[in-house]
């Protein structure tokens, strides 16, 4: 498996006169109560009040979200000095349009308008959207561009070569672009199926990956694994041809004396559920299981490329959980590398077992926090649902500060409790810990409860991504598939505290 480094889109400023400038789409915003962008303004004067009456008699729509794509007006001109088409996009109450919906915006815009090759697509809706959303609206529209439709023919998407975006920043251009394409990485990763994407490969693309960005890595094999006491990791590996590996990114964008953060990822390439074996229909999307390292992988890219004020190290627990004569088994005691000893009663419950090693390798880095991304638990979408990331942590204000991030971001997240008496579930009759609860009941947070065993003293949250990382339906401003949820959270949370606050 190759992966591209993506750059999928140009994504450039225009001044240019919108409507004796060449585009295959003129993409013009609308907003409710009269508001306009630029080209808009200018489409209403040439036309005679068109634009404002066709609003006012209900023919074109401001609702946030509605697209109008039609050919373009006479009055306009034609040839190679013209837009060929026009597309009106509600953007509804811009008094109300924050961050979240913005990126939305965008990506049901490029969604639209990937249906056929274009080469140039201009976008007016400055004058119309503030100037802080412009970044949200250039990442969405790039993350538009890219979706699980990776191995057809006749591909579904066909990402424009350029698009213009008149009255934007190049700043806010250039950063949405890093955090779109950041995103793609992230989904490309999670949709390449298992049969391209294990454990090595994955730590190829990431070491390609760092090569391109200026990131530093190491790659531990299932030698220094062994060396390291990463029994953990083995033993959820050992079933496969495919051997695990454990992916050690670093970021220094701060000085020597700024403290480390670790973020830390599950990336269990495939999870049959092993001998604890997975019927089909809970089997079918397990090539999703590594999203959690895709997700920590991508949010490294774009912090590198973004240059932001910290210090990160990035962890990415590898394994592929399979079956054979070699499989880990249940009732199986295995010392993890921070010497606790585990009970394995189900194989399924795997990720938690990756984890614990991983975050112990974390641990050692002395990072003043740690977030670990995973999709662990279905419990957590029986508790939250499809849409909603599970938060717990033994460090509040850590917690705070990245559900502040995701607010802002419009990433859905909610804190799950940890009162100390779920942690009496995963309590083994044999050795210090067991990998399951003692019913499914809470099983998210006994999930949890497990992992808190392997991060020290250090603050922490987990971020349970099993309902939003993989996502079974399209919507209008997302693919089906993979999501790439809470890069930007990270980001906005890395960025935050780049600027001092907690
Ligand atoms: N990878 C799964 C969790 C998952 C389920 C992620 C659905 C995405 C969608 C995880 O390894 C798992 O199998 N968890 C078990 C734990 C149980 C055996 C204690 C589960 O949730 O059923
Ligand atoms: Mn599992
Ligand atoms: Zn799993």
């Amino acid at each position: 498996m190759s992966l591209p480094l993506i750059a999928l889109v140009k994504m450039e400023s225009t001044k240019a006169d919108l409507l004796t400038s060449k585009a295959d789409c003129l993409v013009v915003g609308i907003g409710d109560n009269g508001a306009l962008s630029t080209a808009a303004i200018d489409l209403d004067k040439l036309a005679g009040g068109w634009v404002s009456q066709s609003i006012k008699s209900g023919a074109l729509k401001t609702k946030r979200g509605e697209l109008t794509l039609m050919p373009a007006i006479p009055a306009i001109g034609t040839g190679t000095s013209a837009p060929a088409t026009l597309m009106f996009v509600g953007v509804g109450d811009i008094e109300k349009l924050r961050r979240g919906q913005a990126f939305d915006l965008g990506a049901a815009m490029m969604r639209r308008l990937v249906d056929a090759p274009r080469e140039r697509v201009v976008v007016s809706l400055a004058g119309l959207i503030a100037d802080e959303l412009h970044d949200a609206v250039v990442a969405g529209a790039m993350m538009g561009c890219d979706g699980e439709s990776i191995y057809m023919a006749e591909p579904k998407i066909n990402p424009p070569q350029v698009i213009a975006w008149h009255g934007f920043g190049d700043a806010s251009i250039a950063q949405g672009a890093i955090i779109g394409d950041s995103i793609n990485t992230t989904r490309r990763m999670v949709n390449e199926p298992a049969n391209h994407i294990y454990p090595e490969s994955f730590a190829d693309a990431a070491s390609a990956i760092a090569a391109d960005v200026g990131l530093a890595i190491e790659v531990w094999d299932e030698k220094r694994l062994e060396s390291e006491g990463c029994r953990a990791i083995l033993a959820v590996g050992a079933a496969s041809i495919r051997p695990p590996r454990l992916v050690i990114m670093k970021y220094q964008g701060g000085d020597n004396s700024q403290p480390w953060v670790a973020l830390v990822g599950k990336g269990v390439t495939f999870d049959s559920g092993g001998l604890s074996i997975k019927p089909t229909d809970g089997m079918v999307d397990m090539k999703c299981d590594m999203a959690g390292a895709a997700t920590v992988l991508g949010t490294m890219r774009a912090i590198a490329l973004l240059k932001i004020k910290v210090n990160v190290i990035g962890l990415c627990g590898l394994a592929e959980n399979m079956i054979s004569g070699t499989a880990f088994k249940l009732g199986d005691v295995i010392e993890a590398r921070n010497g606790t000893t585990i009970e394995i009663l189900n194989t399924d419950a795997e990720g938690r077992v990756v984890l614990a090693d991983t975050l112990d390798v974390a641990v050692q880095h002395k990072p003043v926090a740690i977030v670990d991304l995973a999709t662990l638990t279905g419990a957590c979408m029986v508790a939250l649902g499809r849409d909603v990331a599970g938060l717990m942590t033994n460090d509040e204000p850590l917690c705070e500060a990245l559900g502040q991030a995701a607010e802002a971001e419009g990433e859905l997240v909610w804190k799950l409790p940890m009162f100390d008496f779920y942690g009496e579930q995963i309590k083994s009759k044999v050795a210090d810990i067991k990998n399951t609860g003692d019913a499914r009941w809470g099983g998210a947070i006994t999930a949890a409860k497990f992992l808190e065993c392997f991060v020290g003293n250090a603050p922490w949250v987990h971020i349970d991504i099993a309902g939003p990382a993989f996502a079974e339906s399209s919507k209008p401003h997302r693919d089906a598939g993979a999501t790439g949820v809470m890069l930007r959270t990270l980001v906005a949370w890395l960025n935050d505290r780049a600027a001092g606050k907690p």
